[in-house]
């Protein structure tokens, strides 16, 4: 979703503004831009499509010695993804970057208009410069200005904003939508960044702003802010490493990022989650869990486990809906929310809700200092390195992983699993890692049997029990990236209504696991194999009903054999959409992390 950078200092501020772009490519963007104020002067460049169009409409223009740039990717929302629509938006003599929703735009808008304010977007950004501007034209000093402005806006928003009327300061606002500042300690240059992703490597010290804060920066501010922590991190994570998709080589790393997440927690001699020690589980009889997209589908699957193994009730909900329904809830649950990013408006309002309403939060999240995991009394950080594909793959694999943690954690307090048990479960676990390693042949497989997929009237995914989120998973995956219809179903439902799309163009992928409920899916895999379905099987032993089997190794436990059938469902999407051309780490319409509501 859209990104934001900014800068102060003495390098070449193009290119910096270019290439911090670069690092929040992955998150989803339609257009871009960039600003720079040099010697009194604004330069402007904005591109629709990819940074390369960017790069080129800048490519005769450097700058050098000191100055101020902003930069910013777009995902619309307001408006088309056209260059005027692009960001930087552009007064007389200052320019803005804003992620985020501005709710009272319209009305912001129509007073300004009476004013003989006139807009060439058709963006919400566009009247904060505008109102920027008209404050200033009132007598007010530029920060005087932008405080103003800043208190007439309702919604969401980080914004930054440079105006020629004060050529050495970058004014920031935070509500809603990350900022973060930070300072590289030996050059003295200040960057901003809507995630910590472009500071890496540039940056030594950050700053994550808090909801509600809005100031000034030049060359001397950075020492005054509150709560400045160290920047460490490991560029290397996000390189493709030989793959030509990051989403490919995110599958393969799976096996050894689900080591990290169980390392230091996961023993034959039982579970320890050092993070959750000062938690008093006496005071909780139920978990709900709460997410968007694939980590609302893991939660589902982490509420199989919690129920059937720490016999905890406990509900899901999509955080979307959780916001307005007027949710009823007990001090005594606890509220754990679940997400990669740990950005995602729609998860981060709900957990704050929950906090409203005096509950314990815990966040399961892979990105630590996130704002999710910041609101959250506790947190649990799943450890799967940076995720660049936006079909999140081995950020699934390790929040199933904590759940299941989780679920042997509680169960463990509360005295349910003997020792034994204990060990069995944890060199399950150990077991479940190691099916996810990809093998080459099976890869090479699922590749031939892809284009005989390409076609058709849509998908099916089904399965029971945890194995039906997984269907829901595998379903979401293939729409995500192939933009082909696909359906998660639970398989005894396919009876209740979705048979009656059963014929020779319905594609059926069934999740056949031998350890659990077999011959229950079997005989609603029966029922669709009867009404000419095609069906393509992902089993350990054959199945004689399908026109397609994927064999998964055999194994005794059934989290095995869904781990062995997460790695075939995220490799059969993959597979498919690189038929079908299309982009996999980028797909159309869809952003990483999803910062607006
Ligand atoms: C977006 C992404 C999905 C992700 C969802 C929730 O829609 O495209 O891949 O599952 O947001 O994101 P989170 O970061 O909260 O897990």
């Amino acid at each position: 979703m859209c990104g934001i950078v900014g800068y102060i200092g003495n390098n070449e501020k193009k290119s910096l503004l270019l290439s911090g772009l670069k690092e929040l490519e992955y998150r989803g963007y339609d257009s871009a831009g960039i600003s720079v104020l040099e010697n009194g002067e604004l330069h402007t460049f904005k591109a629709v499509g990819k940074l390369i169009n960017l790069e080129r409409k800048c490519e005769g223009f450097h700058s050098s010695g000191f100055g101020l740039g902003i930069g910013h990717t777009r995902w619309a929302t307001h408006g088309k993804p056209t260059e005027i629509n692009a960001h930087p938006h552009i007064g007389h003599y200052s320019n803005i970057v804003h992620n985020g929703i501005i709710e009272n735009y319209q009305s912001i808008k129509e007073s300004l208009q009476k004013q003989g304010c006139v807009f060439s977007s058709q963006t919400d950004t566009e009247v904060i410069v505008h109102l920027f501007e008209s404050y200033v034209t009132q007598g007010n000093d530029p920060f005087s200005a932008f405080k103003k402005t800043i208190s007439d806006l309702k919604g969401a928003y980080a914004i930054l904003l440079i105006t020629q009327k004060s050529p050495d300061t970058i004014f920031y606002a935070k509500n809603g939508s990350p900022l973060i500042i930070a300072r590289n300690t030996k050059t003295k240059e200040v960057f901003f960044a809507s995630s910590d992703a472009p500071l890496i490597g540039l940056a030594s010290e950050v700053c994550y702003l808090e909801d509600g804060e809005v100031g000034k920066m030049d060359l001397e501010s950075f020492a005054r802010l509150k709560n400045i922590k160290p920047l460490s991190g490991d560029k290397l994570s996000a390189q493709k490493d030989g793959f030509t998709f990051f989403m490919e080589k995110e599958i393969y790393e799976q096996h050894k990022v689900l080591l990290e997440t169980m390392m230091g927690r996961v023993s034959e001699e039982g579970f320890c989650l050092d993070e959750l020690e000062s938690l008093n589980l006496d005071s909780i009889n139920s978990l709900t869990l709460c997410a968007c997209g694939t980590s609302y589908h893991a939660s589902l699957a982490g509420s199989y486990l919690i129920e059937r193994i720490a016999k905890l009730k406990t509900k899901v909900e999509i955080a979307s809906e959780f916001r307005y329904k007027e949710p009823i809830l007990h001090k005594n649950e606890l509220f754990v929310v679940i997400s990669q990013s740990g950005e995602t408006a729609d998860t981060l309002e709900a957990l704050k809700l929950a906090k409203q309403k005096g509950l314990t939060a815990l966040a399961i999240c892979n990105v630590d200092n996130s704002s999710i995991v910041r609101e959250s009394d506790y947190s649990l950080l799943t450890r799967a390195g940076i995720e660049k594909g936006v079909a999140s793959t081995k950020a699934f694999a390790t929040q199933v992983m904590v759940l299941w943690i989780l679920a042997n954690f509680l169960a463990q307090k509360r005295g349910i699993l003997d020792k034994a048990m204990l060990k069995n479960e944890a060199n399950t676990m150990l077991e479940a890692s190691k099916a996810t390693q990809v093998d080459k042949k099976l890869h090479e497989h699922i590749k031939r049997l892809s284009r005989r997929y390409l076609h058709g009237h849509g998908f099916f995914f089904i399965g029971r029990d945890i194995f039906y989120p997984l269907a829901l998973e595998g379903a979401l995956k293939l729409k995500e990236i192939s933009y082909l219809h696909a359906e998660g179903y639970p398989s005894g439902e396919m009876k209740h209504g979705p048979i009656a799309l059963a014929d020779l163009g319905l594609f059926c992928v069934t999740l056949m696991p031998q350890n659990l409920l077999y011959d229950k899916v079997k005989s609603n895999v029966e029922e669709l194999s009867a009404r000419d379905a095609m069906i393509c099987a992902l089993s350990a032993e054959y199945y004689e009903g399908c026109d397609d089997w994927i064999a998964i190794p055999s194994a005794k436990h059934y989290m095995v054999e869904f781990f062995s059938m997460m790695v075939v469902l995220q490799v059969f999407a993959l597979e498919v959409a690189v038929r079908l051309g299309n982009d996999v780490d980028m797909p159309r319409n869809l952003a990483k992390s999803v910062t607006v509501e």
